[in-house]
This record gives C-alpha cells, structure tokens and sequence, in this order.
C-alpha cells in the first residue's frame, strides 16, 4: 500500500533569520515511517526540518512551513490508500516576513500571526482523501475528551493522543504512551520505546485499514 507519514516542526519565518517552531524532534513521524516500511509498504515521508536520518526504504519530502506541508500533502495525498500526520505544525505563521533582519528598537515587539492551513482537517473537504485518515493529537488536558473532539471535527478514523504535558514522553523524547480514540472506542498503549510503539501503532493502523475500507 501507499502510505504518507507527516513528522518533524515546521518553521513559520519572521525574519531571514528567525521563525517560530516548536519541540518536535520528528522520532515519533520517523519511526511509523521506518515500522510501515518494515512491513513492506511504500512510504512518502513528508517531514520539518529535524536531525534525524531518512529511515531506509522510505522516499522523503522535506518542507518547511506549514504551507509548503499542506502543499506537498494536497500533491501527493491522492495515490495514498493510509495517512498519518504527526508532524507537529504550526497553527500561526507571522502575517508578514520581514526583508531585512529585524533590528533591535523598541522595548517590546508585536508580532501579528495568522491561521495557517489545517492539512489534516481539510484532508477530506479539500484533497477528497477517502482512505485512512489517522491524525495525533498533542494535548496537555483532558486528554481523550479533547482527542474525541478532534477525531469528529478533523474527519479521522483514528486519533493517536499524546500527554505532551507528562515528563518523558511526547516532544523530543525517546518514549512515549498514548490513547488510540476510536469512533466507538479508546484503546492505551503503555509506555514505550518510540521504535517499539510505532510498531504497535502500524499493526493498530493496518488492522483499522482491513477492517473499514476492505
Ligand atoms: O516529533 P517528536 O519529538 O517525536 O514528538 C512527537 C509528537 C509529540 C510531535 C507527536 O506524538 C504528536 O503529538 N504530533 C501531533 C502534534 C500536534 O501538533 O498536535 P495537534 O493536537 O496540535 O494537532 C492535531 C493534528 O492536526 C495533528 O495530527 C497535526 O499533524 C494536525 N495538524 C495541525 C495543525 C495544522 N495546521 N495542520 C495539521 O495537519
């Protein structure tokens, strides 16, 4: 099968020399592209910048901002029967990219962001993607609740929630535990080796595949 994995940051530029990103390393996205590899899929990683190495066997698009993501993911979404986005993207990106390197002036700054486009949420109404949808959600509350919520707005079959607020898991860490929110239920997966959990979360994937759209 034809999967696409998103992973990594992405960078929202303020200046040539500054952005806003975030602390995603990309090892959870990585991971799930290595383990759907492993298993004998074709895979497109489409990723933010990271230091990490492209998994072998897996083909890679490496972007930048949310834009150039939901770009590369409109263009290639089409041929994928499976796709799941962990990339941590920006939700703001600075209205304005300034030319020249901001200088230091005033005592403060005001910066003024806009949405950015939400590529897993539109991945049904604007790319017509009718395989498996999985999204993540990064919560620091009200974990399933919250994930549930996103599961219905964003069109998912499935959404893989993460407490980024618990030490030791989530951003940039080797380990993670997360909740598998189902329509009609919630599965835990305990804490784990991001290599061991993406595994796990690949047969969950290929199984939720089989089980609907076969
Ligand atoms: O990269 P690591 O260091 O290994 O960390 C892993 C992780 C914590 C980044 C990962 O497990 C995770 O939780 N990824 C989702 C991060 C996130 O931004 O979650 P969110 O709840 O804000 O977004 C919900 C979903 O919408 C995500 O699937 C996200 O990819 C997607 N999204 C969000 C905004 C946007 N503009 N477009 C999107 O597609």
């Amino acid at each position: 099968m034809n999967i696409l994995v998103t992973a990594g940051p992405t960078r929202e530029p303020i200046d040539p020399v500054r952005f806003i990103s975030n602390r995603s390393s990309g090892k959870m996205g990585y991971e799930i592209a290595a383990a759907f590899a492993h298993a004998g899929h074709a895979v497109l990683l489409v990723s933010g910048h990271t230091a990490l190495d492209v998994p072998d066997g897996v083909d890679f698009l490496p972007v930048d901002t949310a834009a150039s993501m939901h770009e590369a993911v409109a263009h290639h979404i089409g041929r994928m029967q499976i796709a799941v986005f962990t990339a941590a993207v920006a939700d703001y990106t600075p209205l304005a990219v300034a030319p020249e390197k901001l200088k230091k002036s005033a005592d403060t700054l005001t910066l003024e962001l806009v949405k950015t486009p939400d590529i897993l949420g539109t991945a049904r109404s604007s790319f017509g993607f009718d395989g498996t949808l999985v999204g993540f959600a990064a919560e620091t509350e009200n974990l399933e609740a919250n994930a549930r919520a996103k599961l219905t707005r964003k069109g998912c079959d499935l959404v893989i929630a993460n407490d980024v607020s618990k030490p030791g898991i989530g951003f940039d860490s080797n380990h993670n535990e997360v909740m598998l929110v189902y329509p009609e239920r919630t599965e835990f997966l305990p804490l784990a080796s991001k290599h061991d959990l993406a595994h796990q979360l690949v047969q969950a994937i290929l199984e939720l595949h089989l089980s609907t759209r076969m």
